[in-house]
């Protein structure tokens, strides 16, 4: 097998999972790439700081640029806007492929970024940046890339579902439920991003972008987050047959004088509990995406979580060492494992 090399930013909630992941299924990923995936380094801040995994040692440095410039696939997990961006900068010019989960950078510099890609021939891929480990991001770009969107619609922080829910089932305050989801590794580093709604409007802004094949700005995505919602209006939201959620909306749109566009808006919404949105429950994400030909379409899983979103992650490491393999846009170049297919007979499942 041919070695590629991965140098990881990050060894946080996310990075640290990549990590172990990355470590345990080397030869699996191996044999589905074609190449093996060598992880050469985690940058990090403090090296002796305790992690969530029980990682090497060895592995940590605090030197980002010697391993960025040792290495073919960068996975920037840092979050936050410098250094990653320079970073990332840093890694496609000197002839890597980056991946990031890094929405707040790329709702601010995407466009940057990916044309500084571009010019070099370099690949970003950024599935876990929108809804942790639900894809989105490929099939807004690659499925979906023959129709047209016309709406999106959907519940895209994990961190503020949580505590929405915990505060409708249980009565939880919103200061004991965001406790709790940072606990969890959902927050962003500053959780104001998550209850302020700053993280959802980045992601509407990439959403919204992808589906409509156009840049829209951080700066024209409406945002309200969740720090006004009290207990009551919850209580009377529920008594009402409704239930709070703080939803992202991108649409296709014409304004008065008949002139094509698009918005894209995150704001903390009743919805009745009759609707599909209603039973998203704790750090879930469920985005609809309403395509003319396509129709409507639903996707739904865990939107935060370290391993959950590690998924996500790998998934774009294996998409660009196949391409390194290939030389393609990222086929599977080795063969399948042989596993022993079973007849088990009509055996009854539960649904
Ligand atoms: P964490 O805060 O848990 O981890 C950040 C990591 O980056 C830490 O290991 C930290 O080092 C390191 N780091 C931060 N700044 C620097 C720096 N200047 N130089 C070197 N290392 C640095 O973040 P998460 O893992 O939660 O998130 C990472 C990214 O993934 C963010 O962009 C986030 O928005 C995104 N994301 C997170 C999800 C989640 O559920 N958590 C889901 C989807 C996306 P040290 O450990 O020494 O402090
Ligand atoms: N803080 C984010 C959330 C992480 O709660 O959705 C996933 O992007």
């Amino acid at each position: 097998y041919r070695n590629l090399r991965v140098a990881l930013l990050g060894g946080g909630s996310v990075g640290a999972q990549v990590a172990r992941l990355l470590l345990e299924q080397g030869p699996e990923l191996a044999n589905r790439v074609g190449a093996t995936l060598e992880l050469v380094g985690i940058a990090v801040r403090d090296v002796n700081a305790e992690r969530t995994v029980d990682l090497p040692r060895e592995l940590f440095t605090t030197n980002a640029e010697e391993l960025i410039l040792g290495a073919d696939i960068v996975i920037e997990l840092m979050g936050g806007i410098e250094p990653a961006r320079s970073y990332i900068l840093l890694a496609v010019s000197s002839g890597a492929d980056v991946v990031t989960a890094n929405k707040a950078l790329l709702a601010l510099h995407g466009p940057e970024l990916f044309a500084a890609a571009n010019q070099v021939g370099a690949q970003i891929n950024y599935e876990a940046a929108v809804a942790g480990a639900i894809p989105i991001v490929r099939p807004l770009r690659e499925s979906l890339a023959g129709d047209q969107v016309k709406r999106i619609l959907g519940i895209v922080n994990g961190t503020t579902n949580f505590i929405l829910d915990r505060m409708d089932t249980e009565g939880s305050s919103l200061k004991d439920a965001l406790a709790e989801a940072t606990a969890l590794g959902y927050a962003e580093a500053d959780p104001t991003a998550d209850i302020g709604g700053f993280d959802a409007a980045q992601k509407a802004a990439i959403l919204a972008s992808l589906a409509f094949h156009t840049t829209v700005p951080l700066a024209s995505v409406y945002r309200e987050g969740i720090t006004q919602v009290t207990p009551a209006q919850i209580e009377s939201a529920r008594k009402a047959g409704y239930v709070v959620k703080l939803l992202a909306i991108c649409e296709r749109v014409t304004d008065e004088n008949g002139v094509d566009g698009v918005s894209a808006r995150v704001y903390p919404a009743m919805v009745p509990r009759s609707h599909p949105l209603a039973s998203v429950h704790g750090a879930n994400n469920a985005v609809f995406v309403e395509a003319e030909s396509a129709g409507s379409l639903m996707f739904y899983g865990a939107g935060a979580g370290g391993v959950e979103t590690a998924s996500a992650v790998l998934g774009d490491v294996v998409s660009i060492a196949r391409r390194h393999v290939a030389g393609g846009p990222g086929v599977a170049a080795s063969s399948y494992a042989e596993l022993p297919v079973f007849d088990i007979g009509r055996v009854t499942t539960r649904y």
